[in-house]
């Protein structure tokens, strides 16, 4: 496998950043994760504006021109023969001797990798349906801003998996949902609306969620975005989440609890389907 660093196309198992870079220190850096089909980067453009305004919140520079950038992660999907896969990028403020204020005159660091994913796995995945948690709300208030400070979403992954569950989601003290750690969260009701939260500061504002509008629109369907509560999510007809590693993928369990008749929905098992014919 092959890594781009940097400026610098190098073997994976060889690919570092320095220990003081500011990624490793202090979280100070943004990443995006984009959806390979058939060697194309799936929403490529709405992926790099999500970048610039992640960038731009946390006053970080473009580490190279944007074009550029596209041109290094085609290269990178190239390298590596990615057919189906994911891409990931990552933007850190750069390298400096620690000190919380932000250095002067460094320049950002730019990591690219891709790899392979296998289509039909994930289908079967999302044949079955997956389980969710739920977890207590605990990150900070920015997290529509995509940075690699994880570790709120990192430990409520893995009381996910230590709970035979894939995804955990956040719930607000009212009782609604937020988004899962690493997808956005979505109920179909019984009238067959598709119901997400809107995209304000208390989620991420999922790519996969925005090509869905223009799935569901395709399909006749109406969205509505506002809060759901855990309780409105079980008595829906469907409950399903979204994003570049899983697509639209039905959820049949949360907390235990089957969601409707605890089948996968067939709705969202149609949003996928329709999602390949429109995603670009
Ligand atoms: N996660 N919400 C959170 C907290 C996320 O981390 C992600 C993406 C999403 C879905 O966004 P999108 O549709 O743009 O992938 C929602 C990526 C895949 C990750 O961290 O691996």
């Amino acid at each position: 496998r092959i890594a781009y660093v940097n400026g610098r196309y190098v073997a994976h198992r060889d690919a570092t950043v320095h220990i003081e870079d500011r990624g490793y220190q202090f979280a100070d850096g943004v990443y995006e994760v984009c959806e390979v089909a058939r060697g194309f980067i799936v929403d490529s453009k709405r992926h790099l504006d999500r970048l610039d305004r992640s960038l731009s919140e946390l006053a970080i520079d473009w580490p190279i021109h944007r074009s550029a950038l596209m041109t290094v992660m085609r290269e990178v999907i190239r390298r590596n023969r990615v057919h189906d896969g994911l891409v990931y990028l990552q933007v850190t403020r750069g390298v400096a001797p620690r000190d919380h204020p932000f250095p002067v005159g460094v320049r950002p660091s730019l990591v690219i990798t891709a790899k392979k994913t296998n289509p039909d796995a994930l289908r079967h995945k999302a044949e079955a349906g997956v389980k969710v948690i739920t977890v207590p709300e605990n990150r900070w208030d920015r997290v529509d801003i995509k940075t690699v400070g994880l570790l709120p979403n990192v430990l409520a992954k893995q009381k996910a998996k230590e709970a035979g569950a894939y995804e955990a989601w956040f719930v607000d003290p009212d009782g609604t949902v937020k988004e899962g750690a690493s997808t956005n969260a979505w109920i179909v009701t019984k009238d067959g609306v598709l119901v997400t939260r809107p995209a304000d500061h208390g989620i991420l504002r999922g790519i996969t969620r925005a090509t869905l509008f223009d799935v569901a629109a395709s399909l006749g369907l109406r969205v509505e975005e506002r809060a759901f509560s855990v309780e409105e999510a079980l008595a829906a007809r469907e409950a399903f989440l979204s994003s570049a590693t899983t697509l639209a993928t039905p959820i049949v369990a949360i907390d235990g609890h089957p969601v409707a008749n605890g089948h996968p929905g067939s709705v969202a098992l149609s949003l996928r389907q329709a999602f390949f014919e429109i995603a670009e």
